[in-house]
């Protein structure tokens, strides 16, 4: 039988649908969250947090892969580590999969640090391991500007976005975690580079409204590096999803199924 595949925060947006994915090709799943969840077929669920370490030992018992997509925005790196030590103990070598975001390096973020840290701690574990960086989630830009939507007037920043969508990038992961370590593979970036006044406008235009848009300068040093496209991956335009496909998709609640 096949070994069986840990995704970490298979809760999340993205570890949903990775979850979903393996156990539509009926891989063996186990999936962590801190919570208790009941298990369904196909998938266990395992109660665990990787702050504290508890029950993250029992999580990675006998899995041959792992996929992290459990992330904590104040401790990233400490709970990676936690990963990277439960994995070691439990005298496996499981292939860990990684999924960062394209621009860590470049961009001075506080959570962007931290994700740039967390790949280095794991590329310098001995771990096998296979890291992705991908561009910003659909959910992710729509956040973002749905506040300045709501203005009379919407202030758009002058960068971009090459929005994906977590059902391509989970159809990657996937792929990558089936196949062998590679270390930090190519990054992976939504189908296409946009303004934030185009992203903007599909936003405006899938909530039936007209708004005049004024173009505002990228604020301080992380606004300037966005400026700079230090987010985005033109030449890995590989997600397929639109940002206007996936806002047409909220609301209906099988939207967002494996496909
Ligand atoms: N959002 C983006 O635009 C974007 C872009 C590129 C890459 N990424 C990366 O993609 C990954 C997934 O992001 P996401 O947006 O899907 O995250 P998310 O929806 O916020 O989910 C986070 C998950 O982490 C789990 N978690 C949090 N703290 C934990 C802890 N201490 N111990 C165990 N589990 C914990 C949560 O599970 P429970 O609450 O069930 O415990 C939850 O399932 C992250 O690494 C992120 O950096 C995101």
């Amino acid at each position: 039988m096949a070994e069986q595949i840990l995704v970490t925060g298979g809760s999340g947006q993205l570890g949903r649908v990775v979850v979903e994915r393996l156990r539509a090709a009926q891989a063996p799943v186990r999936a962590l969250s801190r919570r208790r969840r009941r298990s369904s077929e196909g998938v266990e669920w395992t109660a665990g947090d990787l702050r504290t370490g508890r029950g993250i030992d029992v999580a990675v018992a006998g899995v041959g892969t792992v996929i992290h997509c459990a992330t904590d925005y104040r401790r990233e790196v400490e709970t990676v580590r936690t990963l990277v030590e439960a994995a070691r103990w439990s005298g496996q070598t499981p292939h860990l999969v990684y999924v960062s975001i394209v621009g860590v390096d470049k961009i001075p973020m506080g959570y962007y640090q931290a994700k740039l840290a967390a790949e280095k701690l794991i590329a310098g574990s001995g771990m096998p391991h296979t890291i992705l960086r991908a561009t910003q989630f659909h959910a992710l830009v729509r956040t973002i500007l749905a506040g300045a939507a709501r203005l009379p007037v919407v202030p758009v920043p002058k960068f971009r976005f090459q929005p994906v969508d977590v059902r391509d990038v989970a159809a990657r992961l996937v792929e990558l975690a089936q196949g062998e370590p590679q270390g930090r593979v190519a990054d992976f970036g939504g189908p296409a580079v946009r303004t934030t006044a185009d992203l903007a406008r599909a936003l405006l235009a899938a909530s039936g409204k007209d708004k005049r848009l004024v173009s505002v300068p990228a604020p301080g040093r992380i606004g300037r590096s966005y400026a700079t496209g230090a987010n985005l991956a033109p030449e890995h335009a590989d997600g397929v999803v639109t940002f206007e496909q996936y806002l047409a998709e909220q609301g209906k609640p099988t939207a967002l199924r494996y496909r």
